[in-house]
């Protein structure tokens, strides 16, 4: 469960968000848009504790997130598998290499690192390019290793930060049907940013607007519902 409870970040001569309260239940497949500079990659930082916040509280399954020790922060962000739109593989690994070691780090025993890559691989469709370097594969092929690397240390929560934003429609689609996937298959609590409302509409489900850092709306809609909801709002965007 995530909460942020009467949430404010300001950096130095900007509020980026003010006020922002909201609950994510476990499972829960959540949209967060908004304008540029609306805090949408702000909320994430915060999440991930990379900021903190400057007022209010959040949870994540109980544990107060702004009270976290910098010694109890790398525990806490295992809960958490990050996807952004640069992909930001390793260029210097493998696709194999590149969910290897971030399994290792976290002290995976050897021969559960070897059954387990290649099934991750399988997962998002990538097995015949295990040996690939980052460069030698296509934006949509580096995403999906991406995916595969933020599920690896099994996180109860994905977060993917415009994971769309450098791929073509096609691979968007794709990608987005595995999101929704480790969201149904595997029980993920999974909250996707974007700006994409056209994809945003295609798969409705709970749709988080922020706008100049609040809370603009928070709407649970599916099918037609939500493409009139998502496709009205998008003549201002
Ligand atoms: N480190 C920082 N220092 C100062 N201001 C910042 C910092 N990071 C973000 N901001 C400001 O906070 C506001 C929210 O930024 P944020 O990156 O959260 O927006 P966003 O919704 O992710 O936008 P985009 O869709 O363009 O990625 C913006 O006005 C931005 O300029
Ligand atoms: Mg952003």
């Amino acid at each position: 469960m995530i909460d942020f409870i009467n949430v404010t970040k300001e950096y130095s001569d900007t509020a980026a968000l003010s006020n922002v309260s909201f609950h994510i239940d476990n499972g829960e497949f959540v949209f967060i848009v908004g304008h540029s500079g609306a805090g949408k990659t702000t909320m994430t930082k915060l999440l991930l504790r990379e900021e903190k916040v400057t007022e209010g509280q959040i949870l994540v399954d109980g544990i107060d997130v702004t009270e976290l020790s910098a010694r109890n922060i790398p525990h806490y962000r295992r809960k958490l598998g990050m996807v952004f739109q640069d992909f930001r593989l390793f260029k210097d690994k493998t696709a194999y290499e590149n969910i290897a070691c971030i399994m290792r780090a976290v002290g995976t025993p050897g021969r559960e690192i070897r059954n387990r890559v290649p099934a991750l691989l399988r997962t998002v469709a990538i097995e015949d390019k295990a040996k690939h370097f980052p460069s030698e594969l296509s934006g949509g092929e580096q995403q999906r290793v991406a995916l595969a690397r933020a599920i690896a240390n099994n996180p109860d929560i994905i977060i993917a930060d415009e994971p769309t934003g450098n791929i073509d429609p096609e691979m968007s689609i794709e990608i987005m049907n595995l999101l929704m996937r480790i969201n149904t298959l595997l029980g993920k609590t999974v909250i996707v940013v974007t700006h994409d409302l056209g994809l945003v509409a295609r798969y409705g489900h709970r749709v988080i607007r922020l706008e100049g850092g609040k809370l603009d709306s928070d709407i649970s809609l599916s099918g037609e519902d939500s493409e009139n909801a998502v496709l009205g709002g998008m003549n201002n965007e």
